[in-house]
């Protein structure tokens, strides 16, 4: 498979066919980090239909990082019933008193230091609000890799670096929400949408004849 390759095709099915989703406002890999951050804490154990009303009701009673950080916690979590994991509402309160003292992190590596900020978030934000070059890593991603280059048991360092060398260097944010509106709209877990896949021509689980094969279901 050539990288350079994939990367346009997917690129191009991205912009005529991603969503429109409320924290994609502003130029590319200069988005706002507080929409980011919101969204992507919130999105780790919601799905993206289910969110965005939450995620609405949540920038409407917080539209910045400053009135977050000066909200009593019973405010917040008040905003972030239905969300579910409360502790991530916790994180997001003691990480925006952070913030408003510190200023945003520009880096992954920054990212990773606030509370509830673990890798995926920090590849998240770093690469959609200042273009750094980070691969995310998610279910959506595991899927996608798994399924184009028919690997039935991906393990962590497979992902990752597949998600790596695929990466695109120009445009890393696009790329990393590209692969996850791929999966979650087209490269679905049980009836994926393979006629309409940009990436289908090259797909070793199409090939296969059973996509849905890969990635195997996890054995406990
Ligand atoms: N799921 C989690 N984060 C997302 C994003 N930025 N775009 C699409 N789906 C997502």
């Amino acid at each position: 498979l050539d990288p350079s390759q994939i990367r346009a095709e997917l690129l191009a099915w991205f912009d005529a066919s991603g969503r429109a989703l409320p924290w994609r406002l502003g130029q590319e890999g200069r988005r706002d980090p507080y929409r980011v951050w919101v969204a992507e804490i919130l999105l780790q154990q919601t799905q993206v239909a289910r969110g965005l009303h939450y995620y609405d009701r949540f920038l409407e009673a917080f539209p910045t990082v400053q009135a977050l950080a000066g909200a009593p916690v019973e405010a917040v979590l008040k905003a972030w019933e239905g969300c579910g994991y409360y502790a991530r509402a916790r994180n997001l309160h003691r990480a925006a008193g952070l913030i408003a003292a510190d200023g945003f992190p520009t880096t992954y590596v920054g990212w990773l230091a606030l509370p509830g900020v673990g890798p995926y978030t920090a590849a998240a934000v770093a690469s959609l609000a200042y273009g750094e070059g980070r691969a995310v890593n998610d279910g959506n991603v595991r899927r996608v890799l798994a399924r184009l280059y028919g690997e039935a048991r991906p393990t962590e360092n497979w992902i990752q670096a597949h998600a790596d060398a695929l990466l695109s260097p120009t445009r890393p944010g696009a790329w990393n929400e590209a692969v996850m509106d791929l999966g979650a709209t087209v490269c679905t877990p049980k009836a994926p949408r393979c006629a309409t896949c940009p990436l289908s021509a090259h797909c070793a689980a199409r090939a296969s004849g059973t996509p849905t094969a890969f990635p195997a279901p996890k054995v406990r």
